[in-house]
């Protein structure tokens, strides 16, 4: 088969080290990929935005499969242009992805089919969410609409803050159309987890658990990002409370599919917090997460195609795919100043000495680019280095002994993935 892998990040160069290993795989094509999907496959210049380019590429390349990496190109309806074009493509069409690209509409579907979520209230006018801040409870959460790159949730500690956020969203548009309309919901406190299942429509597929480090320093301190670094299994998730989270949360979000007549064919990927009162959903994405990606495909044994394939023909139920039992790592190492401004260009030293410490290494790129035989920094996460291990003390320690053979300057990484 030839594929078309739509992104550029650390989770594409993981699905395409995955892919690659599919003995039904002809040709991989990445667009537009990055320095490590190159040495997969064939490098597409056509950015994941460019639909129409995505398109024209399928048909030129006689493409059997699109599988689509990133939010924005799912909401984007690129999935709907290529199944009006009768090519196969995985991921939710544009409608399905409302539940990751509208926070409203997910709550409302969360409300309606009883999934279990922290209580909110919808403002698309500046003046009534202040007039709710003024008899509010704090701690609360205040979060754009629409997508904002995980920027757009705050944590106000009382109403100053709250209003500042207001303010910020609404009035002054720092995350433009996104945040127009914005959502304030509980504080909610507990473990954070999250969840890979894939949807082929009517059926669920659980996958490992994993768990993303957002915040940028250790010991979770400083701000929040796409994520710094994960771990597999989580070490949180035990088969009791898996077992709840599939009760209460997957099988009424199938059951929602059904009853509002939504399709859903994709991966479908709940953040969620452990509370005192049983677990609640804090956002639904409707894509592989990034650092996740990273350990779940080391982990995963069977063939990433034929999940993807299952999950379009809606044949989930006969999949049973195999896990490594050991755990992965992923440490993430980012530029100076990430999540804020950042300088690119910055040579990258070491990345084949990294490589070559431990077999059980592998290296993904995300914000790289390649001049000649030089890697340089082009983004705010750089490279995302893994590692497995018979415990996850010693897939640890193989982790940062590779972390430390790699240099660029102002690198940036937290010390404590894994530290549980
Ligand atoms: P989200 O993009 O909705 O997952 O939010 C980003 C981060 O904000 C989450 O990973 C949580 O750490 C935090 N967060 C979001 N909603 C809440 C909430 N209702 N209560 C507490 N923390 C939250
Ligand atoms: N690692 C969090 C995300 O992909 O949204």
């Amino acid at each position: 088969m030839n594929i078309l892998l739509v992104g550029s990040g650390g989770r594409e160069h993981a699905l395409a080290w995955k892919l690659k290993q599919s003995p039904r795989l002809s040709k991989l094509f990445i667009a537009p990929g990055n320095p490590g999907t190159a040495a997969l496959g064939e490098n597409l210049p056509i950015a994941a935005s460019d639909a129409l380019g995505l398109l024209d590429a399928a048909r030129e390349k006689n493409i059997d499969l699109t599988i689509i990496g990133p939010d924005d190109s799912l909401a984007l309806g690129i999935v709907d242009l290529f199944q009006a074009a009768g090519l196969r493509i995985f991921g939710p069409t544009a409608a399905g992805a409302r539940l990751e690209t509208s926070k409203s509409f997910a709550k409302e579907f969360m409300k309606r089919h009883g999934i279990p979520t922290a209580d909110a209230c919808v403002f698309s006018e500046a003046s009534q969410a202040y007039a709710y801040l003024e008899k509010a409870s704090y701690p609360l959460v205040i979060k754009a609409d629409g997508l904002a790159l995980g920027k757009g949730v705050v944590i106000a500690h009382n109403k100053q803050e709250a209003q500042e956020a207001v303010r910020q969203s609404m009035e002054l548009e720092i995350f433009g159309a996104s945040g127009k309309v914005i959502v304030i919901e509980e504080y909610l406190s507990g473990v954070e987890c999250s969840l890979h299942a894939l949807i082929d429509g009517d059926r669920a597929l659980l996958f490992p658990d994993a768990r993303d480090h957002k915040r940028a320093l250790d010991g979770d301190n400083g701000l929040n990002t796409g994520g710094m670094g994960t771990i597999s299994p989580s070490m949180i998730l035990t088969p009791a409370i898996k077992e709840e989270l599939e009760r209460s949360i997957i099988t009424p979000f199938l059951r929602g599919l059904q009853a509002d007549g939504l399709k859903f064919q994709g991966m479908l990927f709940p953040g969620m917090m452990i509370t005192s009162q049983g677990p609640k959903v804090l956002e639904f994405n409707c894509r592989f997460g990034d650092p996740e990606t990273q350990v779940l495909m080391r982990r995963l044994k069977s063939d990433l195609l034929d999940l993807l394939e299952a999950t379009i023909d809606g044949r989930l139920a006969s999949m049973e795919p195999i896990w490594e039992r050991r755990p992965a790592v992923c440490v993430i190492l980012a530029s100076g100043g990430y999540p804020g401004p950042i300088e690119k260009g910055k040579i990258i030293h070491g990345i084949d000495a990294a490589a070559a410490c431990d077999p059980d290494i592998i290296i993904f790129h995300a914000g790289t680019v390649q001049e000649g035989d030089q890697y340089y920094t082009a983004g705010g996460r750089v490279l995302g280095v893994t590692a497995m291990g018979e415990t996850l003390r010693e897939a640890r320690d193989k982790v940062y002994r590779a972390v430390d053979l790699i240099t660029f300057e102002g690198k940036q990484y937290r010390r404590d993935i894994g530290q549980t």
